[in-house]
C-alpha cells in the first residue's frame, strides 16, 4: 500500500539468532496486517526455495538484514569472521536505507543469496506504512536504533535452540548431532559478543525456556513475554488484573493439555533496570479453539473482537508454536504492532487535519 500524503512509516525491529523462529514470527505479523504475502523470508530456508529476502504484505515490508552483509561467503572465509560479527555488516548503508524508507523514499537494497552465498544485484524497495527490519543486528547501531519505533527480541535458551536445530538440521537435513553441536559451539562466542547484548534495548522480549513443570521434559516450553512499561503507544498485555501478580492453572475442562500440564503467570519484574510486565505460559494445549478461554482473561490484547487471537492462531495452525506460548506471545506481539500502527496513523491524520484547518 502506498503511503498517504504526510504519512511516516513506522519501523519495527526484530533481533534474534538464526534458527530462532524469526521467519515464523514474521508470518504471524504480516498475516495480522492482511494482504498477499509473497516471497520467502530469511533466505527462504523454511520454504525450500529462494527468491528474495524481502517479504511484503499490503501494509508491511519485512527486510532481512542479512542483505547488509559486508562480504559474501568467500569474503568471510578470507576475513575469517562469521556473519554474526558486527565487522561483517554494512551499518552505514543499513542506516541510510532505514532513514530513507522512513522519509518515504525508495531504496535499492542489496541482496544476500543464502543458496550460493553471493551478494546479488540490488532490488528496489518502496516504503510501506510498516517497515520491519529483522535479523542479527537491528539494535547494534545507535543511529538505526533511534529510527525504530518498537523493538522485539526472540530469546531462545541454549537447550531449546539445540532442540530446534536438531529437529531441523538432523531430522530434515540429515546433519549429524556432532556437526550440529560443533556449529552451535563455534557460533557461541560471537553470539554472546554481538547478538545477545542487543536484548537490553528491546521493548518486547519473547523468552523461550524448557518447562518448569517437569525437570525431565526437554520438549515442552515455558514462554515469557517480557513487556517494557512506558513505551509510547504500547500497553503491555496482562492476565486478569493489570499490575498484579498472578499464577493461574486453567481448568482442564476448558483448556485441555498433554502432560506435564499447563500453567500461566503474570508478574511485575525488572529487566536490565527497566520495569516490565511479564506474561507467561508454561506447557502445551491440545486444541487451539480452547485458547479462547485464556484469551477472555487477557487484557490489553489489542484484539478487535472477542476471539480474534484464537482465530489468528487457528489461521496459522500448521506453523511451529501453534500449540504453546510461542505462538500466543508472537500473536500478542503482532497485535501490539498493529495497534501501534493504528495509533500512529490516527495521530498523523489528526495532525494533517489540524494543518488543513489552520491553512483554511
Ligand atoms: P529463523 O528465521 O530465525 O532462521 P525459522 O522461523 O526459520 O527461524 O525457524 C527455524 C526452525 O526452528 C524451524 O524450522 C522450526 O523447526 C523451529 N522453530 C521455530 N519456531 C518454533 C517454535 N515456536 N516452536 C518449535 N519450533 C520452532
Ligand atoms: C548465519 C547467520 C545468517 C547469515 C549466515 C551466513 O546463518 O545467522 O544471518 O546470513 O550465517 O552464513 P553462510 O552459511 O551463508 O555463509
Amino acid at each position: 500500500m502506498a503511503l498517504a500524503p504526510g504519512q511516516t512509516p513506522i519501523v519495527i525491529g526484530l533481533a534474534a539468532d538464526s534458527g530462532c523462529g524469526k521467519s515464523t514470527f514474521m508470518r504471524r505479523v504480516t498475516s495480522t496486517f492482511g494482504g498477499d504475502v509473497c516471497g520467502p523470508l530469511g533466505g527462504g530456508f523454511a520454504n525450500g526455495g529462494w527468491e528474495t529476502n524481502t517479504l511484503v504484505s499490503d501494509i508491511a515490508t519485512v527486510i532481512c538484514l542479512d542483505d547488509y552483509h559486508l562480504n559474501d561467503r568467500n569474503g568471510r572465509k578470507v576475513s575469517g569472521l562469521t556473519a554474526l560479527n558486527t565487522a561483517e555488516q554494512k551499518f552505514d548503508l543499513m542506516y541510510e536505507h532505514v532513514k530513507a524508507l522512513k522519509e518515504g523514499k525508495t531504496v535499492m537494497k542489496p541482496i544476500y543469496n543464502h543458496v550460493n552465498g553471493t551478494l546479488d544485484a540490488p532490488e528496489e524497495i518502496e516504503p510501506t506504512p510498516v517497515i520491519i527490519i529483522e535479523g542479527l543486528h537491528p539494535f547494534h547501531d545507535e543511529r538505526v536504533r533511534d529510527l525504530i519505533d518498537f523493538s522485539l527480541y526472540l530469546d531462545i535458551s541454549p537447550d531449546v535452540k539445540l532442540n530446534w536445530k536438531i529437529q531441523r538440521d538432523m531430522e530434515e537435513r540429515g546433519h549429524s548431532l556432532e556437526s550440529i553441536m560443533a556449529s552451535i559451539e563455534a557460533r557461541k562466542p560471537d553470539f554472546d559478543a554481538f547478538i545477545e547484548p542487543q536484548k537490553k534495548y528491546a521493548d518486547y522480549v519473547i523468552e523461550v525456556l524448557p518447562t518448569d513443570l517437569d525437570k525431565e521434559d526437554k520438549k515442552t516450553l515455558k514462554v515469557r513475554a517480557i513487556q517494557k512499561k512506558g513505551v509510547p503507544d504500547f500497553s503491555p498485555a496482562y492476565l486478569f488484573d493489570e499490575g498484579s501478580e498472578i499464577e493461574w492453572t486453567p481448568s482442564a475442562d476448558k483448556l485441555s493439555s498433554p502432560p506435564p500440564g499447563i500453567k500461566l503467570a503474570y508478574r511485575q519484574e525488572k529487566y536490565f533496570g527497566n520495569d516490565v510486565a511479564v506474561l507467561e505460559m508454561d506447557g502445551n494445549f491440545d486444541n487451539i479453539q480452547e485458547l479462547v478461554y485464556v484469551e477472555s482473561n487477557i487484557g490489553n490484547s489489542n484484539s478487535r473482537f472477542y476471539g480474534e487471537i484464537t482465530q489468528a492462531m487457528l489461521s496459522l495452525a500448521d506453523s511451529p508454536g501453534s500449540n504453546n506460548g510461542t505462538g500466543l506471545m508472537q500473536t500478542l506481539a503482532a497485535f501490539a504492532i498493529r495497534e501501534l500502527y493504528n495509533k500512529k496513523t490516527a495521530a498523523a491524520k489528526l495532525a494533517a487535519n489540524k494543518e488543513t484547518a489552520v491553512a483554511a
